[in-house]
């Protein structure tokens, strides 16, 4: 059953230099229990995406998301508020667990979002629930933020997404700045929760982060999807130059010099009308003068001229 469905969706910021195309014509779709990881470079929309989707951006977005029946963006915001962020949409924001507030303990930090959702029902017992499920004791409650690990801190704002038991969760960047060992374990986390039928949305730069746990990806480049695929489609038969790049980039233990892609992404201030990759990529062609629209793929889409004819 479709959970989530993505179409045309674009998200744009103002800023003093003009308008940034952080998000430009992005379509996804995602069953319930599925779970999808985003990845691309910095910078590409990643985050935008993610904040688009919970309602969180002041600025313009557009096109459709339908969540569950709902018109995401057509909803009044205060039955937005109500019914469905963080009670069926949650996100564990970027460097969230830097930013716990330090004069409050663990516990008041749940008590406030259960003030801002207007929860009424026992907090006691759904705040234990959280935390039981990303394997946190009670007497962590009684902590501040300073008193606990990285790793902690990381679970704890887990735990904060999941508080009102929502049906999907955004993680974003939810193992960067962690060591290897405990980015493993968050990852276990990621997976029991997904074992347990929640849908997840995984943003992360690091594409052999998503290998264990996305049945979906998403390739973004310059604000767009430039690829967006089964998982097995993407690391097996990755099509879009910039995905085959990137898979490239992962270091191996064989490998002396991992390879990278060189050059910049484009400006989201000034994009060009040709493929946003065009500049970096080492198989272009006369037709990528002109920026390519999304061919079908066996499993989602590819905008890249090279596939013109398989569709
Ligand atoms: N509030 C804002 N106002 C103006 N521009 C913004 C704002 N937030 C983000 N941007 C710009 O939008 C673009 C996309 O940013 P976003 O944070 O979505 O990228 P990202 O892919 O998540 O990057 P990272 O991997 O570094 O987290 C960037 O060019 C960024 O500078
Ligand atoms: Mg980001």
């Amino acid at each position: 059953m479709t959970l989530l469905k993505v179409d045309g969706l674009s998200s744009t910021y103002s800023s003093s230099k003009g308008p940034v195309y952080a998000v430009d014509d992005v379509d996804f779709e995602l069953n319930s229990g599925e779970s999808i990881g985003i990845a691309g470079e910095s910078a590409c929309g990643k985050s935008t995406l993610g904040l688009s989707l919970i309602r969180m951006l002041s600025d313009s977005t557009s096109g459709k998301i339908i969540f569950d029946d709902n018109s995401i963006l057509e909803m009044d915001e205060s039955k937005f508020n109500d019914e469905i962020r963080w009670k069926k949409i949650s996100m564990v924001f970027q460097g969230a667990m830097n930013s716990l507030d330090p004069v409050f303990t663990i516990n008041e930090q749940f008590m406030e979002i259960l003030k801002q959702h207007k929860f009424d029902g026992d907090s006691k017992k759904i705040i234990l629930e959280a935390m039981n499920s990303v394997s946190l004791e009670e007497h962590v409650l009684k902590k501040y933020p300073h008193e606990l690990s990285g790793g902690m801190k990381q679970r704890v704002v887990i735990a904060m997404a999941l508080l009102l038991k929502p049906k999907f969760v955004i993680a974003d960047e939810p193992t960067t700045a962690l060591d290897v060992l405990i980015q493993a374990q968050i990852i276990n986390l990621l997976k029991s929760l997904k074992k347990d039928g929640m849908s997840l949305m995984l943003i992360t730069h690091d594409l052999a982060v998503l290998s264990e746990i996305a049945d979906k990806i998403g390739i973004m480049y310059g604000g767009q999807m430039v690829e967006f695929g089964s998982s097995e489609q993407i690391y097996k038969n990755p099509k879009h130059p910039y995905t085959q790049g990137l898979l490239e980039s992962i270091p191996t233990l064989s490998d002396n010099t991992p390879k990278y892609i060189k050059g910049i992404p484009p400006s989201l201030l000034d994009l060009p009308t040709q493929c946003r990759f065009l500049e970096r990529c080492p198989l272009s062609i006369e037709k990528c003068k002109e920026l390519p629209p999304k061919f079908k793929t066996k499993t989602g889409y590819v905008r890249c001229w090279l596939y013109e004819e398989v569709t």
